[in-house]
């Protein structure tokens, strides 16, 4: 398969992520079959935002296939502002063979992927999560036998993990219910491209404010009520109140007969989940914590090696 950057679920084909899925669990399976595949090739990785499963599954990950990671933090300042985007991308790119960005700013990551002359990864930005999504379905695909049987709904804050996820459900052709607050929906624009994307593989999308619609479910979804960057402690009591009701707990979960609950975490426990059910059997999300690394692996080596 022929990919040239990995920036959002909206520019993959239903063919290319059945087939990113499929190479992330051969991956998985035989890793050793792997352990050269990057061999002599550097990965510069830019973290404008915190991150644990991120910064680690790609390091260990690159390390698994024998290349070599390099850690940009914060020292050389905000994207944009020491630096032109172009220049850093221009400057990455005599270095390293592909560059992986976790952004604040969508055009960050477009921004990159314009001047690099090397393949750029999106690690996460305040509109998409692709690797987050990718390892989700790779989580999905294990747990379900058929992807186009599962019905999936994520509930809480319309974000980039949710947005990457319903793109993604649209284009496999999984039937996917999203809930979120009035005003903490997704943007028009992401529902106009959830619902082509729906139209086109002949998947179920809905989108509804009300708690009470949810209907029958195999899996639940959730994530933090307030995302890196939106952070403002005035308006934390408001937030609380507001998505109190959309909890995911043992009883939505009953409510609605599903019995898998996912999280990308980090998980702020007793707000969007309760403690007792994310540390329960029906959660998996140290499964999907792991997958992250295998789908990451299954990027890149696509992007460096095909
Ligand atoms: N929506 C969350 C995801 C964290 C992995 C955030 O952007 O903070």
């Amino acid at each position: 398969m022929s990919l040239q950057n990995f920036l959002a679920d909206d520019q993959l084909s239903k063919k290319q992520t059945l087939e990113l899925i499929e190479l992330a669990k051969k991956i998985k399976t035989n890793p050793a079959d792997y352990a050269q595949a990057l061999a002599g090739k550097s990965v510069a990785m830019i973290f404008e935002k915190p991150s644990l499963r991120t910064h680690v599954s790609f390091d260990m990950g690159i390390n698994k296939l024998g290349g070599h990671a390099l850690y940009l933090g914060q020292q050389n300042g905000k994207l944009g502002e020491r630096e032109r985007i172009s220049d850093y991308a221009n400057n990455l790119s005599c270095y390293a063979d592909a560059i992986v960005a976790r952004v604040f700013s969508n055009d960050s990551i477009e921004g990159l992927a314009k001047h690099a002359s090397v393949p750029v990864v999106n690690a996460l930005c305040d509109v998409y999560h692709p690797c987050q999504s990718l390892a989700d379905f790779v989580t999905l695909s294990e747990t379900f036998d058929d992807l186009e049987k599962v019905k999936l709904a994520y509930i809480g804050d319309g974000n980039n993990v949710s947005n990457s996820l319903m793109i993604m459900a649209a284009t496999l052709g999984v039937d996917f219910t999203l809930v979120c607050p009035e005003g903490h929906g997704p943007s028009k624009e992401i529902l106009a491209k959830t619902a082509s994307f729906a139209a086109q593989s002949g998947a179920k999308f809905s989108y509804t404010n009300n708690i009470d619609e949810l209907g029958q479910q195999d899996a639940i979804y959730t994530d933090t009520w307030v995302s890196m960057g939106d952070e403002d402690p005035t308006k934390k009591a408001l937030i609380l109140e507001k998505f109190a009701s959309y909890q995911v707990n043992h009883e939505l979960m009953n409510k609605a007969g599903a019995n898998v609950v996912m999280h990308c975490q980090p998980a702020h426990l007793g707000e969007e989940i309760t403690e007792e059910l994310f540390d329960s059997e029906m959660s998996v999300v140290f499964q999907e914590a792991e997958n992250r690394m295998w789908a990451q692996n299954a990027v890149l080596v696509t992007l460096l090696t095909d």
